[in-house]
């Protein structure tokens, strides 16, 4: 089977492409199921309702979130009502949302998701490798397929989540700092790896936010608006075949699917979006 997570969709850019090209990649790459970070999808900063089902009528199977997860607190209510959406592992017990979701695949296959938070650069949180042990002791035995988020600014600690975790998850895909990494692989157990999927959303901007606003705030420490920019939209995520039967991933590729070729595709291009 085939898995597709997308990498952290900014602003109404990112699920632009998202709402009208994705279809069409369902298609192209035959996709069995497809994961989202959804943390800046409201105006660069969380979720809301409406944001949520809208990327889930685009054909979105499963979302998870990150440090941003409650900055749009109306969401608060679909992460405790939804099943296929999903709060980092390692955050307290009564924090808004479920610890893991699991989901059916297009070919009816049944595949836990698991979203971690790291603890570099970050907000301190409980432990993720421990918050891990823990989700995959819950889970039932005969869902083999299973996917980790790791929502981290370390690469180093995302390798070291998928030696962890090597032949105990199918994949673990590193999500969080926007920038894609070019180490896609498969561990000797069987674990996907890549340390970042990168970012859907505008790639002409610091990190999905207008460069010259970021420029200004640096530079002169005056406090601006750091608005979503707009330029160079691209999908970023990664692809992970997977053998159902094992969980064992049999290969991961870079997906960068760009407006460019959204626009040459017969799909709902102009489909309208949900404000932020
Ligand atoms: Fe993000
Ligand atoms: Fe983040």
């Amino acid at each position: 089977m085939r898995v597709l997570l997308i990498g952290d969709i900014v602003g109404k850019p990112g699920r632009q492409i998202v709402v009208r090209g994705l279809a069409a990649l369902i298609a192209r790459e035959q996709l069995d199921l497809v994961i989202a970070n959804a943390e800046n999808a409201a105006a660069g900063s969380g979720i809301t309702p409406p944001i949520y089902r809208e990327l889930i009528a685009a054909g979105v199977d499963c979302i998870t979130l990150g440090d941003h997860i409650y900055r749009r607190s109306e969401i608060n209510g679909v992460l405790q009502s939804e099943t296929n959406i999903v709060k980092p592992a390692n955050f307290p017990a009564d924090a808004p949302g479920h610890d893991h979701a699991i989901v059916t695949a297009r070919n009816g296959t049944r595949v836990a998701v698991i979203s971690l938070l790291g603890r570099v650069f970050m907000r301190p949180v409980d432990c993720p490798w421990r918050a891990a042990d823990r989700v995959l002791a819950s889970l039932p035995d005969d869902v083999k397929v299973r996917v980790v988020d790791f929502h981290a600014e370390a690469t180093s600690d995302k390798q070291l989540m998928g030696r962890y975790l090597d032949g105990r998850v199918s994949a673990v895909l590193g999500t969080h700092t926007h920038v894609p990494t070019a180490d896609e692989s498969v561990l000797p157990g069987g674990t996907a790896l890549q340390c970042d999927v990168g970012m859907t959303g505008p790639h002409d901007s610091i990190l999905g936010r207008r460069v010259d606003r970021v420029m200004e705030t640096t530079l002169s420490f005056n406090p601006t608006h750091f608005e979503v920019a707009t330029g160079d939209v691209r999908l970023n995520g990664a692809i992970v075949d997977i053998d159902e039967q094992t969980g064992r991933a049999t290969g991961i590729r870079r997906l960068c699917f760009r407006q460019a070729e959204l626009d040459t595709t017969t799909s709902a291009k102009t489909a309208a979006v949900e404000p932020d």
